[in-house]
């Protein structure tokens, strides 16, 4: 059985008048379907946000503790040195409830940092004024279907989105960016991203650094073509810039399909929508909330000085206790959180985060082009850096025993013995999963899931080796336990500073490797995407649906 909710938009980009198209055929297919209840809540959620009034039927009676206004607008900003940038970007007002649910992100061109707390019931009124259509994903949040930012649901330009939910993750690191189909990489690289905090009464009582010691850090590199304009790779398959391309253009393809393939790399490093970033500390504790929201870039991170990084969470929140390691591996979409005492230093002294050499994990052609470009994969270079700038006491300490995440048991899965297997593939020089790329309403007879089932999956990155990449699987809806990673490839530096540790949304496949994580599907059905968070690989169709059924 081939399950086709609706044709509309299911392959290259989607346009404007598309979108209307597609509400049109929806409304048609929801006059004839006698879909399930919660296809209908979720599709009469679409339907009403065009006219600007959804109020999500699970929390019609109750006010929201919490309304923000975000827009997405173009905009301009001082980057460089000359003349200003051009940028998309995200902002954020408080209409009810918390002001401080809201923190500017100042000097770059990201999106506020926003601040919820677990049991809190949120609004968020979006409004795309970009020229493009868009949506926003609200990433490793655990939320219904219409609210979690499904390309399908993307709007036209001027057009509003509204959001309701209860969050009921628990505290940790998780971010937002658009989901538009076939735009998404374009969309974060012009600037649209930003953190979203989330606190619980479990965090609260560990006293961990807070306020001005708990740091956002958004890890992202750019490139800059004429003007002080950001270059990226241009719908006909070359580079935005004059000149030969990010990943070295020319040769059979290019650079637009070599990037659809590669990843995009840019040729430097921003931390927080900045260059050359150095966050002024005070001598005490601080809680680091890194985030890679690269578009293809892999960092392998380490203290300048050798200290070990002290690991307090991965993305799903805490971690039960902390973890000490030499360097770590941050891949597109994940976050790590670093507790960082620099209660020891004087003031005056710096500290550089570094992202260490890595030999690259894929072999023959693909390895080799990895290595153009001004800034190539696996190349050693300063991320960001401290500067200690004056002095504080204070008793922040680490506490031995951090949080108690939730039990996901082996013994529970309904699949322990055969995991669902999810094969990274390559045809036709295209990325895909199981030999197939995404379908905006399609679903597959084994990509459908049980309700409240806990199952395994594994992914397969045994691309033969000539066209072998690392890719960094992420599922909406769930947040997962790496449950064992196998591999056949070389050892590269990467694969021993991977963190498998904690609650997870993200998870980098090696080539070669073999990952099996423990899934649970709780709460909520719908149709829910999972994809290669490498920005360019998900938007050319490394990303499917899979299907949460009652
Ligand atoms: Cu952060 Cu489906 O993405
Ligand atoms: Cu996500
Ligand atoms: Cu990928």
């Amino acid at each position: 059985m081939y399950t086709k909710i609706s044709s509309c938009g299911t392959d290259g980009r989607m346009e404007s008048a598309m979108t209307h198209e597609c509400v049109t055929g929806r409304r048609e297919f929801l006059r004839y379907a006698a879909g399930s209840a919660a296809w209908l809540a979720a599709s009469g959620a679409l339907l009403d946000s065009f006219a600007g009034e959804v109020r999500a039927a699970s929390l019609k009676s109750s006010e929201p503790d919490l309304i923000l206004a975000l827009t997405a607008s173009r905009s301009e900003t001082q980057l460089l040195s000359g003349e200003p940038t051009g940028v998309w970007r995200f902002s954020a007002r408080v209409l009810k409830g918390d002001g401080a649910s809201v923190q500017r992100s100042p000097g770059g061109y990201l999106g506020p940092t926003l601040r919820l707390k677990k049991g809190q019931r949120v609004r968020v009124e979006f409004n795309n004024q970009l020229a493009d259509p868009a949506i926003v994903h609200w990433h490793g949040l655990h939320l219904p279907e219409a609210m979690d930012g499904h390309p399908r649901y993307a709007v036209g330009p001027g057009k509003p989105y509204v959001y309701e939910f209860e969050v009921i993750n628990r505290a940790g690191s998780y971010w937002y960016h658009p989901h538009t189909h076939g735009i998404t990489g374009r969309q974060i690289y012009m600037g649209l991203a930003g953190m979203l905090l989330v606190s619980d009464e479990e965090e609260q009582d560990l006293r961990l650094p807070q306020g001005e010691s708990d740091l956002p850090i958004v890890l992202q590199d750019r490139t800059f073509g004429r003007d002080n304009q950001l270059a990226y790779i241009s719908g006909e398959g070359n580079v935005d810039r004059a000149g030969s391309g990010m990943m070295g253009g020319g040769g059979m393809m290019g650079g637009g399909m070599m990037s659809g393939m590669m990843g995009f790399l840019g040729d430097e490093i921003f931390v927080n929508g900045r260059r050359n970033t150095v966050f002024p500390v005070a001598s005490r504790a601080y809680r680091l909330r890194l985030l890679n929201a690269s578009n293809s870039r892999i960092y392998r991170l380490a203290w300048g000085d050798g200290t070990p990084l002290t690991i307090i969470a991965t993305d799903g929140g805490l971690l039960e206790r902390p973890e000490r390691r030499a360097a770590v591996t941050l891949a597109p979409g994940e976050r790590i959180d670093l507790f960082a005492d620099f209660s020891n230093k004087s003031v005056g002294a710096t500290l550089a985060m570094r992202s260490l050499a890595f030999e690259n994990p894929m072999g023959g052609m693909m390895g080799g082009m990895m290595q153009q470009g001004k800034l190539p994969s696996g190349a050693a270079f300063d991320v960001f850096r401290i500067r200690v700038d004056r002095r504080e006491r204070s008793s922040t300490r680490l506490p031995e025993r951090l949080a108690a995440p939730p039990r996901l048991n082996e013994e529970e899965t309904v699949n322990f013995g055969s995991p669902r297997l999810f094969r990274l593939t390559m045809g036709m020089m295209r990325w895909g999963i199981n030999g197939r790329t995404f379908d905006m309403d399609g679903v597959a007879d084994d990509e459908i899931v049980k309700l409240g089932t806990t199952e395994v999956w594994e992914f397969a990155n045994d691309a033969s080796a000539m066209m072998a990449m690392p890719h960094s699987m992420h599922l909406h809806g769930a947040q997962f336990r790496v449950l064992d990673r196998t591999s056949s490839g070389r050892q590269t530096g990467l694969r021993e500073s991977i963190v498998d540790a904690g609650l997870k949304d993200t998870v980098l496949v090696l080539p070669g490797e073999r990952v099996k994580i423990l899934a649970p599907f709780s709460r909520y059905a719908g149709l829910f995407p999972y994809h290669c968070h490498m920005l360019e690989h998900g938007d050319a169709g490394m990303m499917r649906n899979y299907s949460v059924r009652a």
